[in-house]
C-alpha cells in the first residue's frame, strides 16, 4: 500500500541483537533467552520467543470427520453444506465481490470493503517506499500465489539453508531463509559455505484455506489418533500471533508453522517482502547483520505496515477465497479414488472434513466463524499433519531440541489444485505424479508397496483420479 505515516517514533535497535541471535548461540535453547557469545548480557531473541506457545490447545467444539464405524469422532454429513469450489476469483460469501476489479486502483481501494478490494492490495507491487526490503524474495503476494487465478500456488521457490554441528541444527544467520533479493548489490544475501543443508520450499495454494483455519483443532488430533502407529502423524502446536500466543495445532505452511491466515500473512509481509508489521516488527538481516531503518539501506521506520491494515486484507482476501474445484469425474476418476482409498493413501491425504459450527471462537479468541466458513465440508486431502515419508529436508520447525523430530517431517501435502502444479513435493523437484508416489517412503512405506502390487490399470485409475484434483 501507499507509504504510511508513523506517529511513534523509530524504535533504537542495537546491533548488539543481530550479534547474539548468531548460530551458536542458538543453540542454548530450551529457554528463549540467548547470551551472546561476546558475552553481552542475555537478550531475548524475538522470534523464538514469538513461536512459543502460552497456554493450552483450546477446545474448539467436536472432531468433524467422516471416518468409518469404531471411530468416535464421527460426524453427520448433513450437519454442513459443501464449501463453494471454483478458480473464479468469486467471493465465497465471507466479503462481498465489491465493485469490478477493473474499476479499482491506489486512489479508491477500500481494502476492508471487498473481496475485489482485497485482493487488489493482494495483487499490490509493493516499493521501497512502502517497506520493501531491505532484504526480500518477491515485490506481491500474487508473484508466488497466482496459478490460475490470484491466491493459488506458483512454480516459485524459496531457499533455506542452514547447517549441522553435534546433532545439532543451526540456522544460517539472521535465520534459515536466505532472502533472494535485496534492494542493494551490497546486502544481498548469500550463502555461508558452512551451510551444508539446502532446501528448496516451493509456494503453496491458499485458495481454499479460510476454510482450513475453521477446522477444529479436535479435528485434526483425531485424524492423527486414528492413523496406525506407524503412519501416525505429529499435530504441532503453534501460537496463534494476534491471539496473544494463544496455541491451535498448526496447519499452513509445508512444516505447519501456523495456523491463523492472519498470522502467515504477517510473517509473510515480512519474510517474502520484508515489510514489518505489528506481529512481525523486526527488519529481517541481510546475513545476520542490521540493514533496517537507521541504516542507509531502510528509510521507512517499523512497522511499517504499522495499523496492520495490509496484513488484516490478506488474511481477508485469503478467507474469502472458494475452495479448489474438481475438474471431471469419470468412472475411472470414481475407481481410481477407491483404490486410493483401499491401498492407504487417505490415512493422510484425508478426503473430507467439516468446519467448526457458525459463531464459534477460533484463533485464541480473536476470529468469530461467520457463515460463510462455518459447518462446511472441504475435501483437501490432507491431515494437515506432520509425516516423516523420506524427504524431510533437515530444517526443524524452531532450531530448539523438542522440535529435532520436525526436522524430518513435512506437512501432508493437500492434494486439492494438485491438477494447477507441475512442480511436486516441498521441493517442487518431482515432475510427476508417480515419481512423487515413488519418492514415499518410511511411514508411507506399507502404503506404497501396496501401491506398486496394484495392476497397471488400477494405477493408471489412480492418476486419472489425482490429474481430477
Ligand atoms: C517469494 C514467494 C512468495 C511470496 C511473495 C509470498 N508467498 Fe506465501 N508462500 C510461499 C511459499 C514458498 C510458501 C510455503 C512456505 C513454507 O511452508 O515454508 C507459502 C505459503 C503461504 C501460505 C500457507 C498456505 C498453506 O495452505 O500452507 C499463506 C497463507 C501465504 N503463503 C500467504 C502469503 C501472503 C499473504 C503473501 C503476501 C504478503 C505471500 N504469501 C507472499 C511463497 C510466497
Ligand atoms: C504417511 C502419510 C502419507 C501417505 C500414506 C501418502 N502420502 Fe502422499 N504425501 C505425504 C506427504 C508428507 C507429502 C509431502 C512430502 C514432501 O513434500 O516432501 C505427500 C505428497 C504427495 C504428493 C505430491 C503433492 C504435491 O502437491 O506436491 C502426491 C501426488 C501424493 N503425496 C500422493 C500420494 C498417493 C497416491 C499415496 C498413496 C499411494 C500417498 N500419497 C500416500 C504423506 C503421505
Amino acid at each position: 500500500m501507499k507509504p504510511k505515516k508513523t506517529t511513534t517514533p523509530a524504535r533504537v535497535v542495537k546491533s548488539t541483537i543481530v550479534v547474539s541471535i548468531s548460530l551458536a548461540t542458538i543453540a542454548v535453547v530450551a529457554t528463549i533467552v540467548t547470551t551472546s557469545l561476546k558475552g553481552q548480557s542475555p537478550v531475548k531473541d524475538p522470534r523464538q520467543e514469538r513461536f512459543t506457545p502460552r497456554g493450552e490447545v483450546a477446545n474448539e467444539g467436536p472432531a468433524r470427520i467422516f471416518l468409518k464405524s469404531g471411530n468416535t469422532a464421527v460426524a453427520d454429513p448433513s450437519d454442513g453444506t459443501e464449501a463453494p469450489t471454483g478458480f473464479d476469483n468469486l467471493t465465497n460469501g465471507f466479503i462481498p465481490q465489491g465493485p469490478p476489479f477493473e474499476s479499482i486502483n491506489e486512489e479508491n481501494v477500500v481494502p476492508p470493503r471487498s473481496m475485489n478490494d482485497s485482493r487488489f492490495v493482494f495483487e499490490e507491487v509493493e516499493t521501497v517506499a512502502d517497506g520493501l526490503g531491505p532484504t526480500y524474495n518477491a515485490q506481491s503476494c500474487r508473484e508466488c500465489h497466482q496459478n490460475v487465478v490470484t491466491g493459488g500456488a506458483s512454480q516459485v521457490a524459496e531457499h533455506r539453508t542452514g547447517h549441522r554441528f553435534r546433532q545439532e541444527f543451526f540456522e544460517a544467520p539472521g535465520g534459515s531463509l536466505i532472502q533472494s533479493r535485496a534492494t542493494n548489490p551490497e546486502i544481498v544475501e548469500r550463502v555461508a559455505e558452512e551451510d551444508n543443508l539446502k532446501t528448496f520450499r516451493i509456494s503453496t495454494n491458499t485458495l481454499g484455506d479460510g476454510f482450513v483455519e475453521c477446522i477444529a483443532n479436535s479435528t485434526l488430533i483425531a485424524i492423527r489418533d486414528g492413523q496406525p502407529e506407524n503412519m501416525r502423524g505429529t499435530a504441532l502446536r503453534v501460537p496463534v500471533l494476534e491471539g496473544d500466543g494463544s496455541p491451535r495445532i498448526g496447519r499452513f505452511g509445508w512444516k505447519s508453522q501456523h495456523a491463523s491466515l492472519l498470522s502467515f500473512a504477517a510473517d509473510a509481509y515480512l519474510n517474502e517482502m520484508g515489510i514489518t508489521n505489528p506481529l512481525f516488527p523486526e527488519e529481517n538481516t541481510s546475513g545476520g547483520v542490521f540493514v533496517g531503518y537507521g541504516t542507509q539501506y531502510d528509510p521507512v521506520r517499523d512497522p511499517e505496515d504499522h495499523d496492520s491494515q495490509d496484513i488484516h486484507t490478506f488474511a481477508r482476501f485469503i478467507r474469502a477465497t472458494k475452495a479448489p474445484s474438481r475438474g471431471p469425474i469419470t468412472n475411472d476418476v470414481i475407481a481410481g479414488e477407491e483404490h486410493f482409498n483401499a491401498v492407504g493413501c487417505a490415512i493422510c491425504h484425508v478426503s473430507s472434513m467439516m468446519t467448526v459450527s457458525p459463531g464459534s471462537v477460533i484463533n485464541g479468541g480473536v476470529f468469530i466463524v461467520p457463515n460463510a466458513l462455518g459447518n462446511k465440508i472441504i475435501h483437501p486431502f490432507s491431515d494437515f499433519l506432520l509425516h516423516n515419508i523420506g524427504t524431510g529436508d533437515g530444517i526443524p520447525f524452531l532450531p530448539r531440541p523438542e522440535f529435532e523430530n520436525t526436522a524430518r517431517q513435512i506437512k501432508t501435502a493437500p492434494l486439492w489444485a494438485l491438477r494447477t502444479r507441475n512442480r511436486l513435493m516441498h521441493d517442487g523437484l518431482s515432475s510427476t505424479k508417480e515419481e512423487a508416489i515413488q519418492r514415499h517412503t518410511t511411514q508411507a512405506a506399507d502404503v506404497k508397496r501396496r501401491f506398486n502390487a496394484l495392476t497397471r490399470s488400477e494405477r493408471d485409475q489412480i492418476m486419472a483420479f489425482l490429474d481430477s484434483l
